[in-house]
């Protein structure tokens, strides 16, 4: 068997295709971005042709640079995917043919669906059974809408050949194909459950997962054609590459983006936690074998599942906005030309001069679930400058991380033992400087010393370090591709390359780096509240 592995990373902005040796490191790459589709205000769209296309483009690049160097295709013992999540497709399941763009996981579209949808009998149950509060996020309210304002998906529907599928699904079904060539229709288990149509509690004695009737019935879905749901990992459910140099690969692992970047940090153990900072800002904590079910605004959702083993679960944060917020100052406001500027412009000022950016695109996510949020700056006088307004930009991630860590350490009553961190704006040690908040102040679960702006951070945390809280350790790995090395690792142990997590112990072990809070305690705090005051204002824009 080859010694390499590979995986799809499709997300939100880009499409990426890695391979990685034994320890974890890419020998080759290749990455595409593709046009985003804004046809209203608060709508984003991605043609579903496109995000095929450039998985193949990628897949066919990086490969070339893999047999530059002197390797064979069958070097590559299996591919993973991961994806941007809840990203939904529709097709028509004789042609194949997707029937409208896909609806992204950020878009807002939904608002009046949910909100009829809270009104319904069975609403109550609903985050109790999945996990999810009912939002714009999920899929299943972007189906409906679909249902709702696309006539000839509508048709199809009716007619019982509409088939759905998360970003996932529809890769596979596109680019792979089953033992004797048939089109797939599979999803993964950690996709699954952020359709909203996945039971937690509907584990069956194997350990398998398959979606909810009740679930179907409730958000009107029941002639829709769902994918089957297989654990994040196995030897045969997501079929061999169907075509091009890399056919015949084995496919074999197969997760949404944030649980692979929670497997690429290799955070295994109930009570470590990563922090992912892509187009939004995804915080995942592992809480083992049990789902906790939040009561502070945070998503259960499932983190991985290996072929044979019990599922593992998350508490999970997300925050809609992150790098979505530097673009939106490089593309819109046209404030820094470069993304990579905002880190050093935000750390040029020792503080926002009282600005607040609540940076509510599409809402406000977690902890809050204000949909009607809209983005608004705050606090803007002669004396701001760029500088000021770069620094509230990488703060709004900062404020909404931090009181995500609070609801986790309200909710699980678990010690976060590893905030490990990853994605592109971890890439900006000003960033980090400035964008990583301490542990919660007097929580359940221990009482620490109010620390906020922790940057990133260290390969051990020093305890003695003041202001840190005690016993948690940030991690920024120097390999930073997370997501894709946890889909390469999710395959490495469906092809058998891997059997237990110690096996892992040289993949990705590379050194680390620490920062410290340059803040002090009472500018946290004040801070803090004024965030919370902003977000109290920047309610009820669009009503
Ligand atoms: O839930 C949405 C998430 O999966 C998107 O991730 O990395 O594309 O921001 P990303």
């Amino acid at each position: 068997m080859g010694k390499f592995t590979a995986a799809i990373d499709q997300g939100t902005t880009s499409t990426r295709f890695f391979i990685f040796d034994d320890k974890g490191e890419p020998v080759a790459k290749h990455q595409q971005e593709f046009n985003q589709i804004y046809p209203h205000a608060g709508w984003i769209e991605h043609d579903p042709a496109v995000l095929v296309e450039s998985a193949r483009d990628c897949m066919r690049v990086a490969t070339e640079q893999f047999l530059a160097l002197g390797h064979k295709p069958e070097d590559i013992a299996a591919i993973g995917i991961t994806n941007q999540r809840e990203t939904s497709v529709v097709w028509d399941a004789r042609t194949g043919k997707a029937l409208h763009n896909a609806i992204v996981w950020c878009d807002s579209r939904t608002t009046h669906i949910v909100r009829d949808l809270k009104g319904k009998k069975g609403a109550d149950t609903i985050l109790q059974r999945t996990g999810l509060p009912l939002s714009t996020y999920p899929s299943a309210v972007k189906i409906k809408w679909i249902l709702e304002h696309c006539k000839p998906a509508r048709e199809v529907y009716e007619a019982g050949h509409l088939a759905f599928g998360t970003v996932d699904s529809w890769l596979l079904h596109n680019l792979a194909v089953g033992p004797d060539g048939e089109k797939l229709h599979v999803t993964d288990v950690t996709n699954a459950s952020r359709t909203q149509l996945l039971n937690l509690d509907s584990l069956d004695s194997e350990d398998s997962f398959k979606f909810d009737d009740e679930l179907v019935r409730f958000f009107e879905l029941e002639k829709l054609r769902l994918p089957r749901v297989a654990p994040s990992s196995h030897a045969d459910a997501y079929g061999v590459v169907a075509d091009g140099p890399l056919k015949g690969v084995r496919v074999t692992g197969c997760l949404g983006d944030q649980s692979a970047a929670l497997v690429g940090q290799k955070a295994f153990e109930k009570g470590m936690a990563k922090n992912t900072y892509g187009t939004g800002c995804f915080m995942l904590y592992n809480t083992g074998n049990t789902p906790v079910i939040s009561k502070n605004g945070l998503l259960t959702t499932v983190a991985f599942q290996l072929q044979g083993s019990k599922p593992v679960y998350a508490l999970e944060g997300s925050i809609a906005v992150a790098g979505s917020a530097v673009k939106f100052l490089r593309d819109n406001l046209g404030i820094i030309q470069e993304a990579h500027e905002v880190g050093p412009l935000a750390a040029k000022v020792s503080d926002s001069g009282g600005v607040v950016f609540v940076t509510a695109f599409a809402g406000l996510f977690a902890p809050y679930w204000i949909d009607d949020a809209q983005g608004t700056i705050f606090g803007i006088t002669n004396y701001t400058t760029r500088e000021h307004i770069c620094r509230a930009t990488v703060e709004a991630t900062c404020f909404q991380t931090k009181a995500i860590i609070d609801a986790m350490e309200k909710d699980s009553g678990i010690e976060i033992k590893n905030l490990a961190v990853d994605g592109g704006m971890s890439n900006s040690d000003e960033c980090m400087q400035v964008s990583i908040p301490s542990q919660n102040l007097n929580s359940p679960a221990r009482t620490l010393t109010p620390f906020f702006y922790v940057a990133t951070v260290a390969s051990r945390y020093n305890s003695s370090h003041s202001g840190l809280s005690q016993g948690i350790k940030v991690d920024r790995p120097a390999m930073r591709e997370t997501t894709a090395l946890g889909a390469a690792i999710a395959a490495g142990f469906g092809v058998g390359l891997w059997h237990d997590f110690s096996d892992l112990k040289g993949v990705n072990a590379r050194n680390h780096k620490a920062f410290t809070a340059r803040t002090t305690q009472e500018q946290r705090a004040r801070q803090f509240k004024r965030w919370g005051k902003a977000v109290e204002m920047s309610k009820g824009w669009l009503s």
